[in-house]
């Protein structure tokens, strides 16, 4: 797959189209994405994603809103397979129907529902330790966002890629940022914090499985 320059990537998130031009800074457009990206820190991830780490067999995107960047990553990094979660609450979520079949990927499995549920858990089973890449945008509670990321702990395989957005710009998402940089089971390979904050963590060997605190309330190490 050919890969656009950084600036051309930026002026491709533009064209895509934002949810709401005085926020985000680029214009709504008819039958666009809607995404909720600034146009610089979102290319420079999907630049990165796309000419470092190239393609994942398996992915996972927690919290998708329109679904406009689980599509937009999609066209220019390889995600043979893909598992949504999202509550379906979002204003923005109607658009899902229309973006999802211009996904580039194989939807394998997708979950409508509050992903703290332990029946998401159990629905994920069959995937548990095998998922190569995970974009993370759900819950922005400190605990929400806790519970979501010891989910992860259970879904990746060691050395996979994990995403989150607004690790600088939500308060309790960068306590878990913070939370995350004394991990013993991720490490930071990248941070681009124009404006939200996309942060980008390797998964390492996994040490201890979480458990019922954990998941519940968000409680212990990450
Ligand atoms: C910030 S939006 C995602 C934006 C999207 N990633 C993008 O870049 O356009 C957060 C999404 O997560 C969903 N969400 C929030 N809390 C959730 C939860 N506990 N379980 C599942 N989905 C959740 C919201 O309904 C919404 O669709």
């Amino acid at each position: 797959m050919s890969v656009p320059s950084y600036s051309e990537m930026v002026e491709l998130v533009k064209e895509a189209g934002s949810s709401q031009q005085e926020f985000f800074g680029y214009p709504v457009k008819e039958g666009g994405l809607y995404l909720q990206q600034d146009p610089e820190e979102f290319a420079a991830l999907v630049h990165f994603l796309a000419k470092e780490v190239q393609g994942a067999d398996l992915t996972l995107d927690l919290g998708i809103a329109s679904g406009g960047q689980t599509k937009f990553l999609r066209d220019y990094f390889d995600a043979k397979k893909t598992i949504i979660v999202d509550d379906g609450r979002h204003v923005l979520f109607p658009h899902w129907a229309r973006i999802k079949p211009m996904v580039k990927t194989e939807f394998i499995c997708e979950i409508i529902r509050n992903s703290h549920d332990k029946e998401v858990r159990e629905q994920l089973a069959p995937w548990r330790g095998k998922v190569d890449f995970a974009f993370v945008d759900g819950d922005h509670s400190y605990r929400g966002l806790r519970q979501d990321i010891f989910m992860m702990k259970l879904m990746l395989r060691e050395n996979a890629i994990m995403v989150l957005h607004d690790t600088a710009a939500v308060w309790d998402c960068k306590r878990v940022f913070d939370d995350l940089l004394r991990s013993r089971e991720f490490t930071l390979l990248r941070n681009f914090d124009n404006r939200f904050g996309i942060s980008v963590w390797k998964r390492l060997k996994p040490r201890t499985p979480p458990g019922y605190f954990n998941h519940q309330f968000g409680w212990g190490r990450l």
